[in-house]
C-alpha cells in the first residue's frame, strides 16, 4: 500500500515520549534484568523502525517482534541486537533466520522434529546456527510445550544437533492485567516447575510483558515490554499505573470541505443521518481503510477544542463531522491527541468500540503517514 503523504491525515509520534516511558520503568527491573523492546506490528503502528531506533537510545538491549519478516526488516535496517521471534514461522523460511540470527520459538516436538529435518537440508555452517527458544504453554492456550516429558526429549534432540543452540525458554501470562492474581499465579507456579526440571538454564529466560514489569513478579532476565513503552496503561482501566506513563501516539487531520447544510438534508451513505437544524458540515480525510472503522459513527472528534460529532456513516476514505460554526479549510482536526484543553485517548477510542487501545492502534493502516517528533 502506498503512504498518502499528499493529505493532511497523519500519526504523529512523539519518540522522547517513548524513551522517557522505557527510562521511567528502568527502577523496577532487576540488576539481571534487560528491556526487549516489542515492536512488532510495525511498533503497535506507531512505525517499527523510528521506535526501535529510540528504544535502543533509551536502553533496550534487544527486541522481539511477531514473525520473521518483522525480523529481517530490523536486521536489513542494521540492528544488531538479538531479536526474538514470538510465533512460529513457517519452516520454509529456515535459511533467512539463520542468516539473519533470528531466535525462532520452537512450540512442540513435532514442530522442532519438522525443524531439525529442514534444517539437515540446509547444511547450515557453524557460524549460521539457528537460534532456538522453547516456548511453554503454562495457560494462555496459545503456543508451546504443556507437557515435561516432550519437553525434556526436546532439549535432548537440541543438544545432539550441531547447528541448533539453545538459546532461551518463555512463557507468555493471560492475566497479568488483573486484579485477580490467581490464574496469574498459577501459571507462574507452573513455569518455575518447569525451570526447576531443566538441565540447565539457557542464555535467555522470559516470561514478563509490561503487565506483568509493572504489577506481577517480574522474573527472568528479559522484560518484553510492548504497550507500556507506547505510553498506555497494559490493563486499560482496571488497575492503576505505578508510575506515569505519556502517549506517545496522535492521529491528526484537517478539514477539506466546509459547507452549511440545510435542515433535513442526509449526510454519507444510507443517509443514516438528517441534519436536524442548519448545520455546518465538515469533511475529513480518513476513513475505514485507513483503520478508522465504521463504528465510530457518532464519536467526537476535536476541532479547535470543540467536540465535533462524526455524523453519517464513516466511508472508506473520508467522514463527516458536525461543526459549531464555519471554520476555515484546513483547520487541524484532532482524532486522536489534545486540541486546547480537550483530549481523545486511544482508551477513548477503544471503549467507544468496546475493544482495547492496542487494537486501535494497529488498526491505522499503511496508507497513513507516520510522522515523528521529540517533544517531551
Ligand atoms: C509473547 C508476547 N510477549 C510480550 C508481549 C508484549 O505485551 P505488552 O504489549 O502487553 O507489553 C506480547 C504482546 O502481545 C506478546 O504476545
Amino acid at each position: 500500500m502506498v503512504v498518502s503523504f499528499h493529505r493532511p491525515t497523519r500519526v504523529v509520534v512523539d519518540l522522547a515520549a517513548i524513551k522517557e516511558n522505557i527510562r521511567a520503568q528502568q527502577p523496577y527491573l532487576a540488576e539481571n534484568q534487560t528491556i526487549f523492546a516489542v515492536v512488532k506490528a510495525n511498533g503497535y503502528g506507531h512505525g517499527v523502525l523510528a521506535v526501535a531506533k529510540a528504544a535502543k537510545e533509551a536502553g533496550a538491549t534487544g527486541f522481539c517482534v511477531a514473525t520473521l519478516d518483522e525480523g529481517i526488516e530490523l536486521r536489513t535496517a542494521g540492528f544488531t541486537e538479538p531479536i526474538f521471534i514470538l510465533g512460529p514461522i513457517d519452516l520454509s523460511g529456515l535459511k533467512w533466520a539463520s542468516k539473519y540470527q533470528l531466535s525462532l520459538p520452537v512450540t512442540s516436538l513435532a514442530y522442532l522434529e519438522d525443524l531439525i529435518a529442514q534444517a539437515e537440508q540446509l547444511s547450515l555452517s557453524k557460524d549460521n546456527h539457528l537460534l532456538l527458544h522453547l516456548a511453554i504453554d503454562s495457560g494462555m492456550g496459545r503456543i508451546g510445550f504443556r507437557e515435561n516429558q516432550s519437553l525434556q526429549t526436546a532439549i535432548s534432540l537440541i543438544e545432539q544437533q550441531a547447528n541448533l543452540v539453545w538459546e532461551g525458554i518463555f512463557t507468555h501470562f493471560a492475566t497479568a492485567d488483573e486484579a485477580d492474581r490467581s490464574y496469574w499465579q498459577q501459571q507462574f507456579s507452573r513455569f518455575e516447575s518447569v525451570l526447576a526440571s531443566l538441565p540447565r538454564q539457557p542464555k535467555y529466560v522470559h516470561v514478563s510483558n509490561s503487565a506483568t514489569l509493572l504489577w506481577q513478579k517480574p522474573i527472568g532476565n528479559v522484560i518484553r515490554m510492548g504497550i507500556s513503552m507506547y505510553g498506555l496503561n497494559p490493563s486499560g482501566e482496571a488497575l492503576q499505573l505505578p508510575v506515569a506513563l505519556k502517549p506517545a501516539l496522535s492521529l491528526v487531520s484537517a478539514l477539506t470541505q466546509v459547507k452549511l447544510v440545510e435542515k433535513g438534508e442526509g449526510i454519507g451513505y444510507g443517509k443514516t443521518y438528517e441534519t436536524k437544524a442548519s448545520e455546518w458540515i465538515g469533511t475529513v480525510p480518513i476513513g475505514y481503510a485507513d483503520g478508522f472503522i465504521r463504528k465510530f459513527q457518532g464519536f467526537s472528534l476535536l476541532v479547535d477544542g470543540y467536540e465535533c460529532e462524526i455524523v453519517g456513516r464513516v466511508c472508506m476514505d473520508q467522514l463527516m463531522i458536525r461543526l459549531p460554526k464555519e471554520l476555515p479549510l484546513g483547520t487541524e482536526v484532532v482524532i486522536i491527541g489534545k486540541s486546547k484543553d480537550k483530549e481523545n485517548s486511544l482508551q477513548d477510542l477503544a471503549n467507544y468500540v468496546d475493544t482495547i487501545h492496542y487494537e486501535i492502534a494497529c488498526l491505522i493502516s499503511a496508507r497513513v503517514p507516520r510522522v515523528y517528533v521529540e517533544e517531551s
